[in-house]
């Protein structure tokens, strides 16, 4: 019998894309086959993300194409999933009567039986419940699917071998951030329990990753709204850190994502303490005015920011600093951006995410007074992004002549690709005899704005550089 194929496309952030290899596990495990081609696909998944209008929008436009392909082949079934799956729910049922379910973040571990009992009509699981809990889940990594396209029209890359992974240890966020859908496309916050993130990631560390980035909206905040431990006695995120980082075999641990209003010194500390964990730390400021950040409900000020980024960098001189920033928030007046970009010359991050406010369903911003105009959002965008590019190049001017660790990701006929413990993407104009995932040494010999360039030290001339 011809078996199911599936394609999945993901928007948004790493946990969607954590949660699109979960859903891809969870196919395969029933027998069906990645397709791919997402025209092609029996069942196509689009994982959606609803942090900005744009990412909504091209969600949106990717489903508008499917229609058409649907036309085609009736038998076709779509299920909309992630963020603005739960944000929209039954509006998404009928403005897109072509899509089969509507798939809420809370019922990711229902898929393959809610795509079994599809009969024609749309399905709605869209529950947020504040009791919820995220399923002990063991990874098969010969299960994972594909990266996913671009475009609808593109096929996927052929999936390399895989040596590093996400591992999702809480789900949706309590912060209420004025701007900000995730406490409602999410939920309350839920932390899983240390046993299941642990068998999680002994099995991959088993399955030959050698690269662990730990997931959440706020780990910081990692086993503070709900026990963790089978005896409910205290456990931080630095434990689970220390906890992960012990297991043999693993090489290099991450970890994103940290508000500053939780960032304890803890934490801090583990940069100078924990072998393998990465010098490399994202840390969104969104914005560089105390007044701003109110507005944002952002609970730190820019003072506070500063100081973490001074005792960051004490401990760990060679971390690498990254962050988000939201230019034109309600109200942000030109004085209020000027001390952002003060903030950016005084921190000089190695890079970062800059966005146009934009208004979103349900949050508290959206009915804020004082909207920015959308000229002056573009101007201020484009003005910060300016002046990151001129630091980021600044900053990886430093690694020149530097001997560094650099993890292979790929080889190509230009020689191979890797990445630096800050997280630096390294081109290499030489091969060597490795897969994904091997450590070699390199001497940096030139710095771009967004990548550096290595070549190897031989092997007996390690630690000479
Ligand atoms: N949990 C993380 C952020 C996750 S969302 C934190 O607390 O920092 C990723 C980024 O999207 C945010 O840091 C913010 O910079 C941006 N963002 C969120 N909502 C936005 C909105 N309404 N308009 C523009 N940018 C937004
Ligand atoms: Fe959104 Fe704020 Fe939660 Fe981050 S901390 S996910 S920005 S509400
Ligand atoms: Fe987007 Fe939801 Fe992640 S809104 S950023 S997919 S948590």
């Amino acid at each position: 019998m011809k078996k199911v194929s599936f394609s999945i496309k993901t928007f948004g952030c790493q946990m969607n894309e954590r949660d699109s290899e979960i859903m891809g596990q969870l196919l395969a495990e029933r027998g069906y086959v990645e397709s791919m081609d997402m025209n092609d696909a029996d069942v196509v998944i689009v994982n959606t993300c609803s942090i900005r209008a744009k990412a909504e929008q091209k969600a949106m436009s990717l489903l508008g194409a499917l229609r058409k392909v649907k036309k085609k082949r009736p038998g076709m079934r779509i299920c909309v999933a992630g963020c603005v799956a739960q944000q929209e729910g039954l509006e998404l049922c009928e403005r897109m009567p072509h899509v089969d379910l509507v798939l809420g973040t809370q019922n990711l571990y229902a898929l393959a039986d809610l795509l079994t009992s599809l009969d024609g009509t749309p399905k709605l699981a869209i529950n947020l419940s504040d009791s919820y809990e995220i399923p002990a889940f063991i990874p098969t990594l010969a299960a994972l699917p594909h990266s996913s396209a671009d475009h609808i029209e593109q096929a996927p890359a052929p999936a390399a071998r895989p040596f590093r992974k996400f591992l999702t240890i809480m789900q949706g966020c309590n912060n209420y951030c004025t701007y900000c859908v995730v406490p409602y496309t999410r939920g309350r916050e839920v932390s899983r329990k240390v046993t299941d993130i642990l068998d999680e990631a002994h099995a991959l560390v088993d399955a030959g990753i050698c690269e662990i980035t730990l997931l959440g909206q706020n780990v910081n905040s990692y086993g503070r709204t709900n026990p963790v431990t089978a005896d409910g006695g205290r456990y931080t995120f630095s434990q689970l850190l220390r906890d992960v980082a012990a297991i043999p075999g693993l090489q290099r641990l991450r970890f994103t994502t940290s508000n500053p209003q939780d960032l304890s010194s803890e934490l801090m500390r583990c940069f100078g303490e924990i072998a393998i964990l990465c010098p490399q730390f994202h840390l969104p400021v969104q914005s560089g005015s105390n007044a701003v950040l109110s507005r944002m409900n952002r609970r730190y000020t820019r003072e506070l920011y500063l100081q973490q980024v001074q005792e960051l960098r004490s401990v760990r001189p060679d971390i690498a600093l990254s962050t988000d920033v939201i230019v034109g928030f309600p109200g942000e007046s030109d004085a209020d951006f000027e001390q952002t970009m003060e903030l950016l010359e005084e921190v000089r991050f190695h890079s970062s995410f800059s966005f146009k406010y934009s208004d979103r369903p349900g949050t508290r911003s959206t009915g804020f007074a004082d909207k920015v105009d959308e000229l002056v959002k573009s101007e201020r965008l484009s003005r910060f992004q300016h002046r990151q590019d001129e630091i980021c190049l600044e900053q990886n001017l430093l690694y020149l002549g530097k001997s560094l660790p650099v993890m292979i990701e790929k080889q190509s006929e230009e020689g191979m690709v890797g990445r630096t413990e800050s997280n630096h993407i390294v081109h290499i104009a030489e091969s060597l005899a490795c897969v994904p995932g091997d450590i070699v040494r390199v001497t940096i010999h030139h710095a771009g704005h967004h990548s550096l360039n290595g070549r190897l030290i031989p092997p007996q001339q390690k630690g000479a550089a």
